[in-house]
């Protein structure tokens, strides 16, 4: 840094302050006085510094950059941040999910990519993961879920017990499970990790057909990660690797892309498809929807305040544009509720004006005072008006949503379909996709995580679940588990996954 004349020191008020240093007293050992203001004014600050962290998600970084299309996907969407030649600003956050906001980066986990586009027809929020897939199906679960990876509740340790329990009595979590006990459970990087939607939206085109799609954020710096040995010891030597990681990078001009691909299905597919496409639990081959290239995602720019420019970041699934929309999956349809609530309890009401969230386009809207409310409210503050107040138009305001369902008010799981089931993408990936020393470290790793557990009944849920998945791996992880109790390391307590 070079030395700059330092500005005078005022309150927040503006006025200037006789000293940094030396609190206003009767004589140099006398008593403090109530009359020094700045003093007060310090302490008080000070003491409202934290905001609550996120529930989920809570330790994170991001940056700045921009989005850049590449390929004409008109056909698809009308969205403008989509237009060939477009280009958007964006500001990412990366996160893991169940620490708290000092933890590790390098915890086994899954990873945050939250993406807000500041488009020229407001703010296009994609709130993904590093993982294609997710634990459950049903949103009723999500809250069950989260809390079964945090700490219990008598001595706020984490757990083994409880977070394999949840696992192996949700079936529906094999999928993720297999992915996060793999090598892409803990990527080396930020940088070196790609993101996912992981849910199918939907697009929408200027002739008004609609599309069901996933976003893929393929890593340009490739995938790498990081064995469980080493992550343990990065976590003991640099608990934030990967803030600091991203930030080095920005700052040495080496700025991290994205390559944005989508998979697209025609609307009338997802009908007749042979599994559930909007089960949060499943992905879309490749070979069945292959991917499209879309445009290019760059970081360029490091923030400058913290506080401001991440902490209060807000994405939320629900922050939709034109020529987009969401789709009938149960998890996403209650994201779309979630995130917003969430903002307005950890932020305030009026979040969306803070900087870093506040579109890059004028608003109209009727929302009107509320805590720290920034801009300014005009009249009228009511439609329908006769006085030219802000009147909505359906020929802008076109988003992707058909659904086409009938039924009763029901609360039941979807609907099977022939292909519908917990195990066999699992399967898939351990079997088809996994090497050799990829399963190898696999088994390690679940026996490492699960060697914890206390229960006998849970362990043995435990086995049962990866026999489920595979039967030579289920045989492999109990045989590994059971040397391991043999050994004595089950004393290490069971925390060393998430
Ligand atoms: P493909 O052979 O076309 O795709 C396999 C995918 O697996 C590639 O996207 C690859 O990513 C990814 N992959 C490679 N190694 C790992 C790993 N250690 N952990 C997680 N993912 C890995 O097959 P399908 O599309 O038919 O999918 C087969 C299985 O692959 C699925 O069951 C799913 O578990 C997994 N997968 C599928 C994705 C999809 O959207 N279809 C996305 C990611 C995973 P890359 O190209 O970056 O190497
Ligand atoms: C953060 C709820 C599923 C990705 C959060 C937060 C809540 C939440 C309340 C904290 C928001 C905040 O305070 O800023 C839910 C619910 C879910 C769900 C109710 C299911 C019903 C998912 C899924 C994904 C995901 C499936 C990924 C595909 C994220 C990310 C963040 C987050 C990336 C951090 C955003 C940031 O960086 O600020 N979630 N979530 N969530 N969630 Fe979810």
């Amino acid at each position: 840094m070079t030395a700059v004349e330092p500005h005078a020191t005022t309150t927040d008020s503006g006025a200037p302050v006789a000293s940094d240093e030396h609190s206003l007293t009767i004589g140099p050992d006398g008593p403090i006085l109530l009359q020094d203001h700045y003093l007060i004014e310090q302490m008080a600050q000070f003491n409202r510094e934290r905001i609550p962290e996120r529930q989920p998600h809570a330790k994170g970084g991001g940056a700045f950059g921009k989005f850049e299309v590449t390929n004409d996907v008109s056909a698809y969407t009308r969205a403008a941040v989509f237009q060939p030649g477009t280009e958007t600003d964006v500001v990412i956050r990366f996160s893991s999910v169940a620490g708290e906001r000092g933890s590790p980066d390098t915890w086994r986990d899954p990873r945050g990519f939250a993406v807000k586009f500041y488009t020229s027809e407001g703010n296009l929020d994609i709130v993904g993961n590093n993982t294609p897939v997710f634990f459950i199906r049903d949103p009723m679960k999500f809250q069950h879920f989260i809390r079964s990876q945090k700490r219990l509740a008598r001595n706020n340790l984490r757990d083994a017990d409880m977070q394999w329990d949840f696992w192996t009595l949700s079936p529906e979590s094999a999928h993720q499970v297999t992915w996060l006990m793999g090598d892409r459970g803990i990527p080396r990087t930020w940088r070196h990790m790609n993101g996912y939607s992981s849910h199918t939206y939907s697009w929408v085109n200027a002739q008004g057909e609609q599309f069901w799609v996933k976003y893929h954020f393929k890593s340009d710096q490739g995938i790498e990660s990081l064995t469980q040995a080493d992550a343990d010891r990065i976590a003991g030597e640099d608990g934030d690797h990967h803030q600091r990681d991203l930030y080095e990078a920005i700052e040495r001009g080496e700025f991290p892309s994205w390559t944005l691909k989508m998979q697209i299905m025609p609307f009338e597919d997802a009908r007749t498809y042979r599994f559930n496409p909007f089960d949060l639990t499943k992905v879309w081959p490749h070979a069945d929807y292959p991917l499209i290239d879309v445009g290019k995602l760059t970081l360029n720019r490091n923030v400058t305040d913290f506080h401001a420019e991440m902490e209060q970041a807000a994405f939320q699934p629900n922050n939709l544009v034109p020529g987009t929309g969401l789709s009938p999956d149960k998890m996403l349809l209650a994201r779309g509720f979630s995130y917003a609530d969430a903002h307005r309890a950890r932020l305030g009401v009026n979040y969306q004006q803070i900087p870093v969230n506040r579109p890059r386009v004028p608003v109209h809207s009727y929302s009107k005072d509320g805590a720290m409310r920034i801009d300014n409210v005009t009249d009228p503050v009511y439609a329908p008006n006769s006085l030219g107040g802000p009147k909505a138009d359906p020929a802008r305001a076109v988003y992707s949503n058909h659904f086409a369902v009938d039924g009763d008010m029901v609360r039941q799981a979807y609907t099977l379909r022939a292909e519908d089931d917990d195990y066999g993408q699992a399967n898939t990936l351990l079997t088809k996709v996994f090497s050799d020393e990829q399963r190898d470290r696999l088994v390690e790793n679940v026996a490492g995580a699960a060697s914890g557990v206390r229960s006998e009944d849970i362990r043995e849920r435990v086995y049962q679940y990866w026999k489920n998945i595979d039967k030579a791996i289920g045989d492999r992880i109990e045989a590994a588990i059971k040397a391991k109790l043999a050994e004595g390391e089950s004393e290490k307590g069971g925390a060393r996954f998430d």
